[in-house]
């Protein structure tokens, strides 16, 4: 029977006696367990803990600043480090999903193992893995996975040599959401639905450039946010927006509009396997249709996705 406030002292002394004054490196994502983790390890050994928070410019809106700042207020040792134009240059022209992927995942590493090697001394590599990761290694998904996924391009980069701390390797996600509230992590950090590590860039179907993050941005924003409004954010496993490569013709006042399409996505999972659509009142698609197209330029059309997995994925790319 899992207890999360022994299992926190256990830990957190295990940590310490292995770790000692080691230097320990990071990679915070904004997720649950990357979080976790952190908050765990600094109980253990406080700002021998270096987090590093990437901005790969396709972070929902100002997701990236605010985090930053919750992660501060958290007392933990953190850099955030804003590589949104890296990201977007090198996936410039980029519309295959697998290569957007790959190209992520690249720079990703590229801009980890660069902010890594600035840690003088460092002796370990701190991971969120949590078990069903574990039992899952041939998963491409998430963070950890993406990193062993490249292990054969090239030669490893440095940070990878280094030795591997998992604080949460025998939790289930559930647990670890239990591990954090002990910790006394914000419960809306703690309740957030899961986002892919390549973020908006998989939902921008078609090529990325910085005009569609923007748009979509928004769009999602104005979705997540009236999900909170609505009290439906917590029904919900998963929700985002999806940018088409469509135009629709649409009219506004006398004039003829020619612009973008975006699907809203919304589903039901517990482990995003399988996922049902959920049958958001039509009352709430309304507002949400009206305010996206009022407010963000260049979307003219709003679609909602009632495509349940298998056959159609979550993501539609
Ligand atoms: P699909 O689209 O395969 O998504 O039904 C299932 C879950 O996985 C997430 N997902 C990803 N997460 N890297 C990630 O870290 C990825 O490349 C990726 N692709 C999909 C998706 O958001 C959903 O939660």
């Amino acid at each position: 029977n899992f207890t999360p406030n022994s299992f926190v002292e256990d830990i957190v002394e295990e940590l310490r006696v292995r770790l000692g004054n080691d230097k320990v490196v990071l990679g915070l994502s904004g997720g649950v367990d990357s979080t976790v983790a952190a908050v765990l390890l600094n109980r253990a050994i406080g700002s021998n803990l270096y987090c590093i928070f990437v901005n790969n410019g396709l972070l929902r809106k100002d997701e990236f600043q605010n985090v930053l700042h919750q992660y501060k207020d958290m007392g933990l040792n953190v850099k955030g480090v804003d590589a949104s134009d890296r990201f977007l240059s090198q996936l410039a022209g980029i519309d295959d999903p697998e290569t957007k992927r790959k190209t992520i995942g690249r720079v990703f590493i590229e801009v980890f193992d660069d902010e890594a090697h600035q840690i003088t001394d460092v002796k370990w590599l701190a991971q969120g893995t949590i078990y069903p990761d574990v039992i899952e290694s041939v998963s491409v998904k998430g963070p950890s996975a993406t990193i062993k996924s490249h292990h054969n391009v090239g030669g490893l980069p440095d940070f990878m040599k280094l030795q591997v701390v998992e604080p949460l390797r025998m939790l289930f996600k559930d647990e670890v959401r239990r591990v954090g509230a002990t910790l006394g992590i914000d419960p809306e950090l703690l309740g957030r639905h899961p986002f892919p590590g390549p973020g908006l860039s998989i939902r921008i179907l078609g090529d990325i450039t910085p005009e569609k993050v923007r748009i979509l941005q928004e769009v999602d924003h104005i979705f997540i946010q009236g999900l909170k409004d609505h009290g439906l954010y917590d029904k919900v496993w998963q929700a985002g927006a999806i940018l088409l490569p469509v135009n629709s013709v649409g009219v506004m006042g006398d004039e003829r509009t020619y612009e973008k399409v975006v699907a809203l996505r919304a589903v039901e999972s517990t482990d995003g396997m399988t996922a049902d659509w959920v049958h958001l009142p039509y009352d709430f698609l309304m507002k949400i249709s009206n305010e996206i197209i009022n407010k963000v330029k260049g979307v003219n059309r709003v679609v909602y996705d009632i495509s349940s997995k298998p056959p159609a994925t979550i993501e539609w790319e």
